[in-house]
């Protein structure tokens, strides 16, 4: 995301230590060191990153996007908390470290991704159009959104039909449409912006997936049966085809905007790079 990729981490890290929850009850000294943990470990910012571009190609306000990727980024970071308990994905690690029930325990693990998701919802009704925002950050992270594909990821066996992993990648589409929309929605964005942005995220919050189970299939050869011939080379296939669709919308759309292009660049790293910081967070690369 170049050229503003250098100020944006610096923004993107000052905005969460702005808006991180702290608990100022004595005695709730856990639960702070719990969310500073969890959001603090190396997590890549993808989405506050998408929240700035969206916001920059409609000419948005900046400190207005710093909130809204904030609010998402801890939500992000709540579902992962979640994602990685004993009753759903079981991972003991998290970007190379012990993930938070390992560090602190299962409550209090609990407790953090509540702290963080009530934050993301004060976040988003305290910027221009809030109501709206909340109303959207419920439809995106609800029974419509992230819950509905996470229940999907856990109760279905991983090679479910290809046609229906739209629904299934709601867990992390969701969360990339609410990126890129929900800055325009604070601006009063046109209709014709907020369905390209947020076509857009949903394409590149496909491919990203994609790629991730992709990933996760190759590093895990036990799972390779129940993939019923999905394999790593399809999915990645696919993906790419995601790419495609992300680039297309926004040109359609924004032809001449150079955020046009870096979020172009930023779809193919998706597909090509995303992955190897995410294995070199995690100490394996
Ligand atoms: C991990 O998301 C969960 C998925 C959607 C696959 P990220 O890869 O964005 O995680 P961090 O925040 O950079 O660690
Ligand atoms: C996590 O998806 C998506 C959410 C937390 C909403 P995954 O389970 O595939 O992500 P990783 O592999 O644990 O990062
Ligand atoms: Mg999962
Ligand atoms: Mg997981």
């Amino acid at each position: 995301m170049q050229p503003d990729a250098r100020q944006w981490s610096v923004q993107i890290e000052a905005a969460l230590e702005q808006y991180l929850p702290v608990a100022t009850a004595p005695g709730a000294e856990q639960l702070n060191a719990a969310v500073r943990y969890s959001v603090f470990s190396g997590g890549k910012r993808m989405r506050p990153i998408l929240a700035l571009a969206a916001s920059s190609l409609i000419g948005g306000d900046v400190m207005h996007a710093l909130r809204i990727g904030s609010a998402i980024e801890l939500l992000h970071t709540a579902s992962l908390i979640l994602d990685d308990l004993p009753s759903m994905d079981n991972s003991a690690q998290r970007r190379g470290r012990p993930s938070t029930h390992i560090q602190f325990n299962e409550g209090v693990a609990v407790l953090a991704a509540m702290a963080l998701l009530n934050q993301t919802y004060a976040l988003l009704a305290d910027c221009p159009h809030g109501r709206r925002l909340v109303q959207l950050a419920c439809e995106c992270i609800g029974h419509s959104g992230m819950v509905a594909g996470q229940t999907i990821d856990l109760v279905q066996p991983p090679g479910e039909r290809i046609e229906i992993r739209h629904e299934h990648y709601l867990k992390t589409t969701a969360l990339f449409r609410l990126a890129m929309l929900a800055p325009v929605l604070a601006a009063h964005g046109s209709k014709e912006d907020r369905d390209a942005l947020a076509d857009y995220g949903v394409c590149a919050g496909m491919a990203y997936q994609l790629v991730d189970d992709a990933h996760d299939l190759e590093a895990d050869t036990k799972r390779d049966g129940d993939w019923d011939g999905l394999t790593p080379a399809r999915l990645r296939e696919n993906a790419t085809l995601w790419v495609d669709r992300a680039k297309q919308v926004l040109n359609a759309r924004f032809k001449d905007h150079p955020q046009t292009r870096q979020l172009g660049a930023f779809a193919d790293w998706l597909v090509a790079g995303a992955q190897i910081a995410k294995a070199a967070n995690q100490g394996t690369a």
